[in-house]
């Protein structure tokens, strides 16, 4: 069936005070933690979306130009085997990555239907209205949620393919992937896929430098969680007073960001109601970048309830995979 009017569905799960109280209670629990830590989404108001946008044209950031050539290599064949006629994107922010695959069900004439999932519901409606204007025709469903929360409420319409790219996967911790990867499984069916980017290990050096470049553009997108929480909580962080670091965890296998205190400071948590102190040399871990080999994304796609179809790689070590839901379930 072919649908010849554009169309855009909204449903909000979440709403924006409720998210805002959900990472404030993580921000007061991460920060009178030893060690503390604190959420990468706090990086991303306006500005961190800005730096996020300029740390992927570093030519020390590879991720993002791994991925998009990989897109653009691949997205036929990628349609072809997957047999979408439905694009859900986990984590679709500005969609722009996204294009390579709608042009690919454009070309094929599946183009059905695209749902975006994403914590704002202004990022979706914004890329929305671009898309509705770039692919005539196509049914946009967007889902407003938190993938820890909502996935069970992505409409379960159309042959589909869940792209969760741009290796946002890393920032959840071994413990957070594996339910994560079983609850997506089990949203999933028999007829649906799941195309996966992530960044693989590779030699210490490339991946410290990808995260700590020359022009600390990185260094500022790491502060910029500092005055994020000032201007949102009203805290009196000195992003001055705090010094980027990127760490190579070869244990976990994952990069560290970290911000040390390079001073003893106090720091008012504003509308949070908490004093947290920090001892000169202090660090507080802001993010983790897991780093995957093909072997490993494997084991724990079997693992969660998924079988690999395909795997593709790019220099110098970026993985796309492409799977579907196991049909008899691991459980
Ligand atoms: C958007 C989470 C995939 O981990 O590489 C870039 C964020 N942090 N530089 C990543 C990021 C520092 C990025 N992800």
């Amino acid at each position: 069936m072919t649908d010849t009017s554009a169309e855009l569905t909204v449903d909000e799960h979440l709403r924006e005070d409720e998210w805002f109280d959900s990472i404030s209670r993580d921000c007061v629990d991460g920060l009178t933690s030893d060690p503390k830590w604190l959420s990468p989404v706090w990086f991303y108001d306006e500005v961190g979306s800005r730096l996020f946008d300029e740390i992927t044209k570093l030519d020390e950031y590879y991720p993002t130009r791994a991925e998009a050539s990989l897109l653009a290599d691949h997205a036929a064949e990628i349609i072809e085997r997957s047999g979408a006629d439905t694009l859900v994107e986990l984590g679709s922010g500005t969609s722009d990555k996204t294009e390579h695959l709608l042009d690919a069900l454009d070309a094929t004439g599946t183009l059905e239907r695209y749902v975006p999932f994403d914590v704002s519901g202004e990022t979706v409606r914004n890329a929305a209205d671009r898309l509705i204007d770039r692919y005539p025709g196509l049914r946009i469903h967007a889902v407003v949620g938190d993938f820890h929360r909502h996935l069970g409420e992505i409409p379960q319409v159309g042959r589909r393919l869940v792209a969760f790219l741009g290796g946002t996967i890393g920032n959840l911790s071994p413990g957070e992937r594996s339910p994560f990867l079983r609850d997506l499984a089990s949203t999933m069916s028999d007829d649906d896929h799941l195309l996966l980017g992530c960044d693989l290990v590779k030699d210490h050096e490339t991946l410290v430098t990808a995260y700590d470049d020359p022009s600390g553009v990185t260094a500022e997108f790491n502060r910029n969680a500092l005055r994020h929480a000032n201007s949102r909580l009203g805290a009196d962080f000195v992003p001055e007073n705090f010094e980027h670091r990127a760490v190579w965890n070869g244990q976990d296998a994952w990069i560290e960001m970290r911000l040390r205190s390079t001073v003893d400071q106090d720091v008012d948590l504003g509308s949070l109601d908490t004093t947290v102190h920090f001892e000169a040399g202090e660090e507080l871990r802001t993010e983790i970048s897991a780093k995957f080999t093909p072997a490993r994304i494997d084991a724990e796609l079997t693992d969660a309830g998924f079988v690999v179809v395909a795997m593709w790689t790019a220099e110098p070590g970026y993985l796309l995979t492409l799977a579907r839901r196991s049909i008899t379930r691991q459980e």
